[in-house]
């Protein structure tokens, strides 16, 4: 094993590119006042280095431009009565003479600047209430100001003479320095105050707790969750006060060192970072922040950079908690959306109001997880789709992860977001760096659906592979659900025949393809075909599809071996394990240690083996079962609790291995369905299986709430048999083809099974699919609110709530097409009428031919409501012809006839 202290890197490898004086610029620094305003597409994102040096934040949202002066949001905001800050050096009485000295016409601003700065620059025997006093006196004295004289320095000097605050006695140095001070520290003025030195003092810190933040840490006064903590080993302090040192403008993106996936590492075009160094003047560990910034995209992407430079013998350094991105927000009707659920019932949507305290979103599983996706939106009011204040955040990491909301006696909010430190910390050696991974926040103030297009832009713009940018993906058919473990040639052929029939461009041969495969007890780890069932070996099976036209993709779970395995024999040390105790299995497998280099070659050789050795031309990636035992065998003591982290950077350089060496395979992700769900994937992976539950209606829960960051072309969604073999539910072919529509689009089931009725009817809902699926895919996508029974505002056709109505819609990119679809799963009041189906994203003056796909095969009979054979059965009885305007604003009636009906409608504009 290599030192494994070497990973990951310990030098920042900064691309050494600044900004030409001709780009537009994203990012501009406002020295007068010391503020950074990023531009975020339609969005602005403002903080401002503070007298302290501590990065206050100033404001989030639509653009106003960076000429204004935001520090006065900084000076409205009162200390809390009895909060706490270090003490340490305080003005002298001298010094505030000088500061208000030669000044005339002083108005209400520049007093309450003096106020609030005296206020908070208090320090050992600036007793609170005498502060307070003072800052009253002199609020007194301006509102006297109509009556009596102009408030000039002298009243104000007054004032403070008159006051009961105490002042530190001028040193002789202070005296002698009194000529510079007089110009430098002055207060009033914003100009001025904000010229101030630029390097912080240590130990004047002011009070932290109700600031906006950048950057938290603990020890200082803030109170709230801090964005990191360290210990250092010499002393055990945790200490960790951190100013501002300098910042930088780059072109583009700094690189990973640790192979972490960015937004804009395959295209960084326009892309700017602004670096911030932040230090401790102390010890000089130095943590840099970084915002990323893309033109035209209302996002901001953060990570967080912490090198070990520490002086003083500090030596080496516990990093126990390391967040990528800290958001604080001021007091608002706040309340969250997050994505919940488990095995079969991944992201589904949750909404709740945020209360004093802190709720806390993550997993400790070693995975993303089904059971909350690192995603959440933090809204202005209850959550609407198409209004509103919206921030929404995505964490790119697989691996364990965290967010925390939480709101204070305030009413503030912060929202951390980045890696769990649950079982984390890092071993910060000397002169070492340890990054975080990237995470994301989105601005809307058009509601969710304001920030599902921005994700899905950064994602197919900036994440996914290029070559897979534009991909249709193929029509496939997955042997799972259709043969579970007999996969066999003659079997494979077999379901083959009919899947070219209908129009499949891809097989795919599921579990149970390798030797003595025949459960789920054995042979994981073992790649090689079983010869009892692929006598001729994936070549063969490959040359044999390949010659009807068929692709064959294959399934893997590299990163896990049963014990019932050669390689488990040869390497019971390759597991996460304890030397001395039981090794806990879950689906009869454990988990290799992908902290250790022999093990990712070990996987990047046999995943090469299996992809070169036929035509294969697609991987689905399996990941059965969560994390335990995280002990690596090949890390010392002190190292043992980054085993979770190096586990996922173990993953990542495997993808990046594989994927550079088979750039023409189609890799998709998948863990016991949509346990790895995450951003993170993606850049490898450009599609991921949802879930292993393919039933309609949990498919449309669990796509909805997917759908509120992820394309519609990530997610892998197929047509499964019936009664669903998850559910037991049935549903019409119609429905089922609907909601696979709404994805990457497959077959799960067995087509011998099918009759010919049937079979005919896949064949034209895949060419159908052909069709449309540049717009499904490709277009953008909407989910329409408001349109259901009375209640839809609380159960809401857009994913908010136990709603049983759902509808959503594509639009193509030139607003000319558009594919609408919507669906009743449960029908429970027969003869109600539903409110108008409203339209999004068309051109209000275009005319569009509306035609509606696939109608129902049945009749209801209108005299005693019985259901016929008959049909087809249109919802609406004449071709329309609807401008884009009334589409929108009017609507179109839908009536549902009974549980599981649904619709399908395409939108094509006259020309
Ligand atoms: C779990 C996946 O989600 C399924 O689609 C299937 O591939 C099985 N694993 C195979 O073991």
């Amino acid at each position: 094993m290599p030192n494994s202290r070497t990973v990951p890197p310990s030098n920042l490898a900064m691309e050494d590119i600044f900004l030409d004086e001709d780009s537009p610029k994203l990012v501009e620094f406002d020295a007068n006042f010391r503020t950074f305003h990023l531009q975020a597409g339609s969005s602005q994102y403002s903080f401002c280095v503070d007298q302290y040096g501590s990065l206050e934040h100033l404001y989030y949202g639509n653009w106003v431009g960076s000429g204004h002066d935001l520090t006065y949001l900084s000076e409205s905001d009162p200390s809390l009565t009895f909060e706490t800050a270090p003490a340490g050096a305080q003005f002298t009485a001298g010094e505030l003479k000088r500061m208000v000295e030669g000044e005339e016409n002083i108005d209400s601003r520049q007093l309450w600047m003096l106020s609030t700065h005296m206020k908070s620059e208090r320090g050992g025997d600036w007793h609170m209430a005498r502060v307070e006093n003072l800052t009253w006196r002199l609020r007194h004295l301006w509102e006297g100001k109509k009556e009596e004289a102009p408030v000039t320095a002298s009243s104000i000097l007054k004032v403070l003479e008159r006051s009961s605050v105490s002042f530190r006695e001028d040193s002789a140095a202070d005296k002698a320095d009194s000529g510079t001070a007089r110009q430098s520290k002055r207060v009033i003025g914003a100009r001025e105050r904000n010229q101030l030195e630029t390097e912080s003092r240590p130990g004047r810190q002011g009070y932290k707790c109700s600031k906006l933040l950048e950057v938290s840490e603990f020890g200082t006064g803030d109170f709230r969750t801090p964005s990191l903590s360290v210990s250092f080993r010499k002393d055990g302090s945790r200490l960790l006060p951190l100013v501002y040192k300098k910042h930088q403008v780059i072109s583009g993106i700094v690189p990973s060192t640790s192979g972490l996936p960015l937004l804009g590492a395959r295209n960084r075009t326009g892309a700017q970072t602004l670096v911030v160094d932040m230090v401790d003047t102390y010890t000089e560990l130095k943590v840099q922040l970084l915002y990323t910034l893309f033109p035209d995209i209302s996002a901001v992407s953060r990570r967080v950079i912490v090198r070990n430079s520490s002086r003083l013998g500090m030596g080496d350094v516990d990093l126990v908690k390391c967040m990528s991105g800290t958001f604080d927000f001021l007091t608002n009707d706040w309340h969250l959306v997050s994505l919940h659920g488990g095995w079969a019932c991944e992201r589904n949507i949750t909404t709740r109001r945020l209360q004093e305290g802190m709720v806390q979103l993550g997993s400790n599983r070693g995975v993303s997880s089904h059971q909350m996706n690192p995603f959440c939106v933090l809204t202005a009011g209850p959550p609407c789709e198409d209004h509103g204040l919206c921030y929404g955040f995505l964490l790119l990491y697989s691996g364990n992860w965290l967010m925390e909301v939480e709101q204070t006696q305030t009413g503030h909010v912060r929202v951390n977001v980045g890696l769990s430190d649950t079982h984390f910390s890092w071993d910060l050696g000397t002169q070492q760096s340890f990054e975080s991974p990237e995470c994301i926040c989105v601005f809307s103030d058009k509601g969710l659906g304001g920030v599902t297009s921005t994700f899905h832009r950064l994602i197919n713009e900036r994440l996914i592979a290029p070559r897979w940018r534009d991909l249709i993906c193929p029509v496939l058919i997955n042997t799972w659900e259709a043969l579970y473990f007999n996969v066999e040639h003659e079997n494979i052929m077999k379901l083959a025949r009919p899947a070219k029939d209908v129009g499949v461009e891809l097989l795919v041969m599921d579990d149970g393809w390798f030797v003595d495969r025949n459960d789920d007890t054995t042979s994981l780890g073992d790649w090689i075909e079983d010869k009892k069932k692929l006598p001729r070996g994936l070549n063969g099976l490959a040359k044999d599809l390949n010659a009807m036209g068929l692709k064959l993709g294959i399934w893997m779970e590299p990163e896990m071996v049963n014990k019932s395995s050669v390689l488990y024999q040869e390497h019971p040390e390759w597991v996460l394990h304890h030397p001395a105790r039981v090794r806990s299995e879950g689906r009869n497998q454990l988990v290799l240690d992908l902290t250790r280099s022999d093990v990712q070659d070990y996987i990047i050789q046999s995943v090469s083996n299996v992809l070169g050795g036929a035509n294969i031309e697609y991987l689905k990636w399996d990941m059965n079962r969560a994390l335990t035992d995280a002990y690596s065998a090949a890390l010392p003591p002190s190292q043992q609790g980054e085993v979770y982290h190096r586990y996922v950077l173990g993953l990542y350089r495997i993808f990046e291995a594989v994927t550079l060496k088979f750039p023409h395979v189609l890799f998709e992700s998948c863990a016991s369905g949509g346990g790895r769900f995450d951003a993170a994937l993606l850049a490898w992976c450009p599609q991921a299986w949802c879930s292993d539950n393919s039933d309609a209606y949990s498919r449309t829960r669990i796509q909805m709430g997917t759908s509120m960051w992820a394309p519609v072309r990530c997610m892998g969604a197929h047509i499964a048999a019936c009664p669903s073999h998850q559910t037991h539910r049935t549903f019409m072919m119609k429905t089922r083809f609907i909601v696979a529509l709404w994805g990457t689009f497959g077959l799960e089931l067995d087509l011998n099974k099918l009759s010919r009725e049937e079979l005919d009817e896949v064949k034209e809902l895949v060419a159908l699919r052909k069709r449309l699926s540049q717009l499904t895919l490709h277009g953008s996508f909407f989910r329409l609110p408001g349109f259901g029974y009375p209640g839809a505002a609380h159960a809401n056709s857009a994913g908010i709530g136990d709603s049983n109505v759902y509808a959503w819609m594509f639009v193509a990119p030139e607003q000319d097409r558009a594919v609408v679809s919507a669906l009743i799963f449960h029908r429970d009041t027969v003869g109600r009428f539903p409110s108008r189906l409203k339209l999004r994203g068309l051109r209000p003056n275009l005319s569009y031919d509306i035609t509606e796909h696939v109608p129902t095969p049945v009749a209801q009979g209108v005299f005693n409501g019985m259901f016929q054979a008959g049909g087809p059965t249109f919802k609406h009885q004449r071709r329309l012809q609807l401008s884009g305007l009334v589409l929108m604003e009017v609507g179109v009636p839908v009536h549902f006839n009974f549980d599981g009906d649904s619709l399908l409608l395409e939108l094509t504009a006259n020309s």
